[in-house]
């Protein structure tokens, strides 16, 4: 961090403390009254989260959250840290059959939100082997004729091999177990994976395709589309996100700078896009600025990515700009009309999308969606140990 960048720190309106509790709060409701510890939260419109199985591709965040929440109490002698440990403990144990699915590329998410925080904040041993079993799963997505790891679809399907520039948040997995224990061969398929997304998915403008099917048996492209943007040619925003998230991560991962110029790009393009309240609209092509259209999920990861940036680029400038991005970011959403003021609705954050695809019947927007909180959670607490560290 450069000079400059402490001094900024203390201009903002985020209250860390009482934003953790609030959200600590309404995880705690959902676990205390939810008796079925195999229902995931996933999406909310009110006061009731709709809920799904183990192998949904969100089921790790909740868990994740509670992580997130019991690291804080530790950090913040919270009375009863140990409850936020046996809470998170009980959802991340009702994925463990998760480690052998081959059928999705989102183990990432799964394992590592939930196992993953599990070891880094326990030490149990059992948590890692979770994790390492995981990523030999995810590694058999991977195709060496194609150099990239298959998103969607049945892992031997001879006709289509479609990749998602989401899968980007999934390598960690991979890195992660090849520096504790795992083979060796599993970085080689992430950055395998990173470098040919770095081709394929970056417009010259850097902004981002969604999905690309490719030929299974060439390696060849087929076509270039989307799924919940509004269309082929346009940037969803949480797409773009998930880029420069990504490879922030990868770069802090490997040290290659190309992955830093990468998310830089990306991050440039997000930023010039970005509406005076820092929160993107679902996609930046719809022409469409109300709330009901802005997806805040992409906004709490862009806040995450930022801080990484700002703790990551060489040059002071850099940052300086992405640490006023990060905390301007975090800022608008921890207050209305993002962050919600009821203490019933069942999710802290407000107004994200799931899907802006320009076909309505797949739209779904307005609503909440249990990662946006897990960012957010993410997000304060990143912003919470860089100041920290700048006070030491
Ligand atoms: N990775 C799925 C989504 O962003 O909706």
């Amino acid at each position: 961090m450069s000079r400059d960048g402490p001094a900024t720190r203390a201009i903002d309106g985020i209250d860390i403390d009482a934003c953790v509790a609030r959200m600590a709060r309404k995880l705690a409701r959902y676990d205390d009254h939810q008796p079925d510890k195999s229902a995931y939260p996933n999406e909310a419109k009110a006061d009731v989260w709709s809920t799904v199985p183990a192998s949904d591709w969100v089921s790790g965040f909740y868990p994740g959250a509670l992580w997130y929440v019991y690291e804080f109490a530790m950090r913040r002698q919270w009375p009863n840290p140990d409850l936020w440990r046996q809470r998170a403990h009980t959802w991340t144990a009702g994925l463990t059959a998760e480690q052998f699915t081959t059928t999705n590329h989102d183990l990432g998410f799964m394992i590592m939100d939930s196992f993953g925080h599990g070891y880094r904040l326990t030490g149990d041993a059992a948590y890692k082997a979770v994790v390492l079993q995981a990523a030999e799963s995810l590694s058999k997505r991977f195709s060496d004729t194609v150099g990239l790891i298959r998103s969607w679809g049945a892992i031997d399907d001879p006709e289509n091999f479609v990749v998602i520039i989401d899968n980007m948040m999934n390598l960690e997995l991979l890195v992660w177990a090849s520096d504790n224990g795992g083979p060796q061969r599993y970085r080689q398929v992430a950055t395998q994976h990173a470098d040919r997304s770095r081709l394929e998915f970056f417009r010259p403008d850097q902004s981002t395709y969604h999905v690309i099917d490719f030929n299974p048996q060439t390696g060849g492209l087929k076509r270039k589309y989307t799924h919940q943007g509004l269309g082929d040619e346009s940037c969803w925003s949480r797409g773009q996100t998930w880029a420069i998230y990504g490879y922030a991560y990868l770069f802090e991962a490997t040290g290659d700078p190309r992955y830093l110029e990468q998310s830089v790009a990306a991050a440039d393009y997000y930023l010039a896009r970005l509406p005076a309240d820092h929160v993107p609209p679902s996609d930046f092509d719809s022409g469409l600025a109300g709330l009901e259209y802005k997806d805040s999920s992409a906004a709490a990861l862009a806040s995450c990515a930022f801080f990484r940036l700002a703790r990551l680029c060489p040059q002071p400038s850099d940052q300086v700009r992405f640490w006023h991005a990060a905390v301007n970011t975090l800022e608008s959403l921890v207050q209305a009309p993002y962050f919600s003021s009821s203490p019933s609705h069942a999710s802290a954050l407000r107004y994200q999308a799931r899907n802006f695809h320009a076909d309505a019947s797949h739209r779904l927007t307005n609503t909440s969606l249990i990662f946006g909180d897990y960012f957010l959670l993410e997000a304060l607490l990143a912003y919470d140990s860089a100041i920290e560290t700048t006070r030491q």
